[in-house]
């Protein structure tokens, strides 16, 4: 279909599928939505809902061992008849053991988080034939990656939950899609509607990933109250995690403000207090200061512990109103793309006549 040829809603759809057709095509989906796999949230009850949606469920591995690995990958299947990946963090100690566990329980897809990829790795996913995907959050380090073998890759901004780089989506998306026009590219970071979606397919994405949009999902086993902080949350209520000295970095990571944000400048000044005075070695105060967080994502999503637990949330949780079936938020993304497809249609035959 020619551009600019959407008379109805059927052509605003055949116009969706057709920008996404790469990553439909990739991951053997109706949509090219992935569920970005957020820890404690993306299990076997969300993975299967937007598989089964029509999406690509991402499973969070975390910090599960191989053998709880293999549980939830079986569990989900149990769920869910339609592909889905599992998304490994590189620094798992048992990373190996995790692969081998993916390539024994036939996972389709593989995603590398948390780091780029060591090459061995990335190449025994290829071997055991998974997909193979990974994060490019810079130019260069997408070139590598793609040298290096990957099948796809997600370029995630500053505006996304969890864990975050320093660039905004947009201009990551155009430093990168531009450039490695022949590997599908997925975006990611503070998408929460179906405009900013066809926007960034329009620019040349083979699709979108979306965490925080499925936090509340209505199979999501979020505790209810981590459900209601992102219903309150604003945008600007969801910031990155406070450095207070250079010299004890602290990884960036975007959650709702809460008690416990406001107690870990605290502890970092208390812990670099005892360094300064020779209490602590540097190492033992910046091991402190990164336990700090240890379990407090698990307790906020399971436990329902909203006041000291990590909240983590991108900026979109503003566009998060009600807990909704995961099959409506997707139907939403969609549609709010067709819509906004055939509002620009309207508007170039009226401005035509
Ligand atoms: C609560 C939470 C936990 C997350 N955990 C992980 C994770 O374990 N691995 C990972 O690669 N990304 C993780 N993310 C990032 C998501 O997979 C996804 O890329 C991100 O949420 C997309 O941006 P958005 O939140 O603006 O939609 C997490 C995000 C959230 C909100």
């Amino acid at each position: 279909m020619s551009q600019g040829a959407i008379v109805d809603r059927g052509d605003a759809y055949r116009r969706i599928a057709m920008l996404s057709a790469r990553g439909r095509k990739l991951l053997g989906v109706e949509h090219a939505i992935l569920g970005g796999a957020m820890t404690w949230v993306s299990e076997r009850n969300l993975v299967a809902a937007i598989s089964n949606a029509g999406g690509f469920g991402v499973l969070a591995c975390g910090s599960m061992t191989p053998d709880l690995l293999r549980t939830e990958i079986r569990a989900t299947r149990e769920l869910t008849a339609k592909p889905f990946g599992v998304n490994l963090i590189v620094m798992h100690p048992a990373l190996a053991d995790l692969i081998e566990v993916c390539g024994e329980e036939n996972v389709g897809c593989v995603v590398l988080a948390g780091g780029i990829p060591p090459r061995t790795a990335m190449r025994r996913v290829k071997e055991l034939g998974a997909t193979l995907i990974g994060f490019a959050p810079a130019l260069p380090i997408a070139r590598k990656l793609i040298r290096d073998g990957v099948d796809a890759l997600i370029v995630e901004g500053t505006e996304a939950g969890g864990h975050i780089g320093p660039v905004a989506t947009s201009v990551l998306a155009q430093e990168i899609l531009p450039n490695v026009p022949d590997t599908p590219v997925f975006v990611a970071g503070g998408i929460g509607r179906g405009e900013a979606m066809l926007s960034y397919l329009e620019m040349g994405a083979a699709g979108c990933q979306l965490g925080t949009r499925f936090v509340c999902a209505a199979e999501s086993v979020a505790h209810p109250d981590f459900k209601q902080a992102f219903i309150k949350g604003a945008a600007r209520d969801a910031m990155p995690s406070v450095q207070v000295d250079p010299r004890f970095p602290v990884i960036p990571v975007r959650a709702l403000q809460n008690e416990g944000q406001r107690k870990f400048i605290e502890a970092q000044h208390a812990v670099i207090a005892r360094w300064r005075a020779g209490e602590l070695d540097q190492k033992a105060a910046q091991l402190e200061i990164e336990h700090f967080w240890a379990g407090a994502l698990r307790r906020a999503v399971i436990d329902g512990d909203v006041e000291s637990g990590s909240l983590m949330a991108g900026q979109s949780v503003g566009l998060v109103k009600e807990v909704q079936p995961t099959a409506d938020i997707i139907r939403n993304l969609i549609d709010e793309a067709a819509d906004a497809l055939i509002r620009r249609a309207a508007a170039d035959l009226s401005a035509a006549d």
